[in-house]
């Protein structure tokens, strides 16, 4: 009995800094992984929505308890079907109700202490259409060094807002240094734009790869709009180039007319009893992928490029958007430059100018930098029109993107 004494104060030692250390998971904040700014849901109220809440701990019970869509002063809760387990994070299968107005959204999850809240998480359109536009920006590199960069950006976002586009496609080097100051002027940048934004990160973005992935979430994602599957990819990481791994992960995600029992999958499925067998080919429908860097001319990521055009071509994606190069070009499946005409058949490989680093000449000599975005006009399923009419003769430039407003490229309108 004697010695039973500090055994017991042990075993209740141990206990108490157990209770003590759940009791400070149970306190840890969780955060909203998806959607968000930068990975957005674009639905249609009644429709089903998938919310990721990564947790401090493995137990959904305590965390999650509801989840609502709010504007203002007007919340709406989400019904909530299920809550499963991924690894640490929580997967709640909601439905947004059939009454919820449509507009855009802030995310609320009754999640850990206080919550957790992302803005420009949902956006609700009654019927989200076939003829629509969107707008693609690039190496939009926010910097610490130069506040004029956000300056003019702060213009970009005006105009973008007057295009009422669908969505806004960001493809990379979002900031220039790497700085956590820059992403957190980045981000509130961007939920200044009245529609979703859709972001993969470039290679400046791995100077500070925590602050993109605070700010931007998850670096490689596919969502929907509508029949259109947009999918983006990380093509950064320190290597610039497509990696096994991620030529894996396209052809998970991307609608593929090789179908998904490639030979690839064959050698997957025997080598390890099926464990990493595809999961079954995603719907045929029409898409569209973003990478930071291009897949053809200078500066193109140097590994698989070809296999992955090749990929995407053959699966029917409409285009390639891509950055990096802040100069201006477009390219067909084959790898040739196609400054002869405004359209033609096939996947396009879209480079547009970066909207607020440094531009350079496409064409050498210079004078044909400049900074801008592209806008893309889609309708019943094609990309019907993706460059600017330069000279204003009513005929649309080949590769041209549009410069931003006149004023824009020597600072900020009105200040
Ligand atoms: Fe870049």
């Amino acid at each position: 009995m004697v010695r039973m004494v500090p055994v017991c104060r042990t075993a209740t030692a141990v206990l108490a800094a157990a209770a003590c250390a759940l009791l400070a998971l149970l306190g840890q904040p969780c955060s909203i992984e998806f959607p968000r700014c930068g990975s957005p849901a674009m639905l249609a109220p009644g429709d089903p929505l998938t919310v990721e809440v990564r947790l401090p701990v493995p137990w959904p019970g305590p965390f999650v308890r509801a989840a609502r869509l709010t504007a203002g002063e007007s919340v709406h809760p989400l019904a909530v079907r299920g809550v499963s387990l991924r690894g640490s994070r929580a997967v709640l299968d909601c439905t947004v109700p059939a009454e919820v107005p449509p507009g855009a959204y802030g995310l609320r999850v009754g999640a850990g202490r206080g919550g957790a809240f992302r803005p420009n998480a949902v956006f609700l359109a009654r019927q989200l259409p076939e003829r629509f536009r969107f707008v693609h920006i690039t190496d939009l590199g926010i910097s610490a060094a130069d506040p004029s960069v956000a300056a003019r950006f702060r213009n970009t976002v005006d105009e973008i807002n007057d295009l009422k586009p669908a969505f806004v496609l960001l493809s990379g080097d979002t900031c220039d240094m790497g700085r956590w100051s820059e992403y957190a002027a980045m981000y509130v940048l961007l939920l200044g734009i009245r529609a979703p934004v859709i972001c993969c990160p470039g290679n400046h973005d791995r100077k500070g790869w925590a602050g993109y992935l605070t700010a931007m979430g998850r670096p490689y994602h596919a969502t929907d709009f509508g029949r259109w599957r947009i999918v983006s990819l990380d093509t950064a990481h320190g290597r610039d180039q497509l990696t096994a791994s991620q030529f894996r992960w396209l052809q998970r995600h991307c609608p593929s007319s090789a179908g998904g029992n490639s030979p690839d999958n064959s050698l997957a499925a025997a080598g390890d009893g099926g464990r990493n067998a595809w999961p079954p080919e995603p719907p045929s429908r029409p898409c569209l992928v973003q990478l930071h860097h291009p897949l053809f001319g200078r500066e193109s990521v140097a590994a698989r490029r070809l296999k992955t055009a090749g990929f995407l071509a053959g699966g029917g994606t409409a285009a390639v958007f891509s950055g990096h190069r802040h100069a201006d070009a477009v390219y067909d499946r084959e790898g040739r430059r196609r400054e002869d005409a405004a359209d033609f058949a096939g996947t396009k490989f879209v480079v547009t100018t970066a909207v607020g680093q440094s531009p350079r000449s496409a064409y050498g000599g210079g004078k044909d930098a400049r900074r801008g975005y592209r806008v893309v006009y889609v309708a019943d399923g094609r990309i019907v029109a993706y460059t600017h009419d330069d000279d204003g003769d009513g005929i649309p430039d080949p590769v041209r993107s549009t410069p931003l407003r006149a004023g824009d490229e020597d600072g900020p309108r009105g200040e």
